[in-house]
This record gives structure tokens, sequence and C-alpha cells, in this order.
């Protein structure tokens, strides 16, 4: 059982949004639970590998007839799976790329969740870094497919204490044409990394 499993995601390193937020509520989580188990998987240096055909046929293969690399593939997958069920609190950190999430993310959804025997019982916690706005009344209104995607990813797993900590603009000061944004940027961080704070001291 762990009290936390963290999936980070940027490989921004320092320079990544999502990381400073997500360090912001790592820092509140481990001040209000000293001595936490806390398990992280950093999927930009340690990506995870595709669902492939081995690793689904494992699952309909009997362990006798399983040669050596599916069985390991197969005890990865369960690894995974038996991660985000003996969690807590789970935290994902993650930018929006391409109006959705980035594949490793993907890679470690298709993974986790077993039809039948992944369970999330615990917390859920997604923090999501926005190179742009995507809220009622912006010109790309309707063209987010990560929030709600993300959020149906949990609750169909059962989890129903969701919360989804957004910041957006992060590439006003980076892009020309969103210069005028940078102020929106600054304020959209500070109120994240606020949210984050008071969602892991919650
Ligand atoms: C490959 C790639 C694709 C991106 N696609 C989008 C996008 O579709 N919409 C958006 O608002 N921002 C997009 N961005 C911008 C990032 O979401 C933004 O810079 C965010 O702050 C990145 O999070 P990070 O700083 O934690 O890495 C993209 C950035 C990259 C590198």
């Amino acid at each position: 059982m762990s009290d936390l499993l963290h999936i980070e995601v940027s490989p921004q390193g320092d320079h990544s949004i999502s990381r400073a937020i997500s360090k912001e509520f790592l820092e509140a989580f481990n001040e209000r639970n000293p001595g936490a188990v806390v398990v992280t998987r950093d999927l930009a240096t340690d990506s995870i590998p595709h669902l492939d055909g081995q690793t689904i046929f494992a699952g309909f293969t009997p362990e006798a007839e399983r040669s050596e690399t599916m069985q390991a593939k197969h005890e990865f997958r369960l690894q995974l799976m038996n991660e985000v069920n003996d969690a807590k609190h789970i935290l994902i950190s993650t930018p929006m790329w391409n109006f959705s999430v980035p594949s490793v993310l993907k890679a470690w959804i298709d993974q986790m969740i077993i039809s039948g025997a992944t369970k999330v019982s615990g917390k859920v916690t997604i923090i999501i870094s926005q190179g742009g706005s995507y809220a009622e009344g912006a010109p790309r209104a309707g063209w987010d497919w990560e929030t709600g995607y993300l959020r149906q990813v949990f609750t169909s797993q059962g989890a129903s204490d969701v919360e989804i900590i957004l910041s957006e603009f992060g590439l006003a000061g980076i892009v020309p044409a969103l210069a005028r944004f940078i102020d929106q940027k600054n304020a959209s961080i500070a109120a994240a990394k606020e949210a984050a704070k008071a969602r892991a001291a919650a």
C-alpha cells in the first residue's frame, strides 16, 4: 500500500510548469504526512512500453505456456496495475500535447487498466499544464480532449474523488501571438500552485 502514487510526465525538467505545480503538492503532502510512502514513476526518464500483442495475449495464455518475455511483460503490467490499486492517492502531473495526453502517459494508462481488475479506490489529483486556453469563449473552446478524458479514465476504474488542477497559457512569453496573456499565465500558475497545496493538505 502506498500513500501516494506520483506519475510525472513532462520532459521539460526545471522549465516544466506541471512539475513546478506538482512540487508544491509534494511539499505540502510530505509536510502533512511525514513518513508517507510515495511511489514515483517519472515517465520522462523511465518510459513505459506501449501495450503490444505479447502483453495483451499473456492475459489469455496459461502461465506454463507463456514465453519468458511474455511472462516478464505480463508481470510488469500487473506491477503497474497493483501500484494503482494499492495507492491511497494518485497524483498525475502532465502537459497537454496536441489537445490530449502525451503518448507516454497514454502508454501507462493502457498498461495499468486491466478490465475488471484495476480498481481505483483512493483520491486522484490531476495537474495539467496547457500552452493556451480552452475555456468557454476562447477561440479553441471544445478542443481540450485531455481534461475530460483523464477524469473519465479514473472514474471508469472506480474513483469517486477526482480533482483536476489546470494551468493555462503556458506558452505566453514563448509564442509571440500569446504575449498579451502573460499576466493570465502567471495568475493561472499561482492559482494552480495554491490549489495543489490545498488538495495535498486536505
Ligand atoms: C509536443 C507539444 C505539443 C503541444 N500541444 C499543445 C496543445 O495542443 N495545446 C496547448 O494548449 N499546448 C500545447 N503545448 C504546450 C504545452 O502544453 C505547454 O507548454 C505546457 O506548459 C507544457 O507543460 P510543461 O511545462 O509541464 O512541460 C504543446 C507542447 C509540446 C511540446
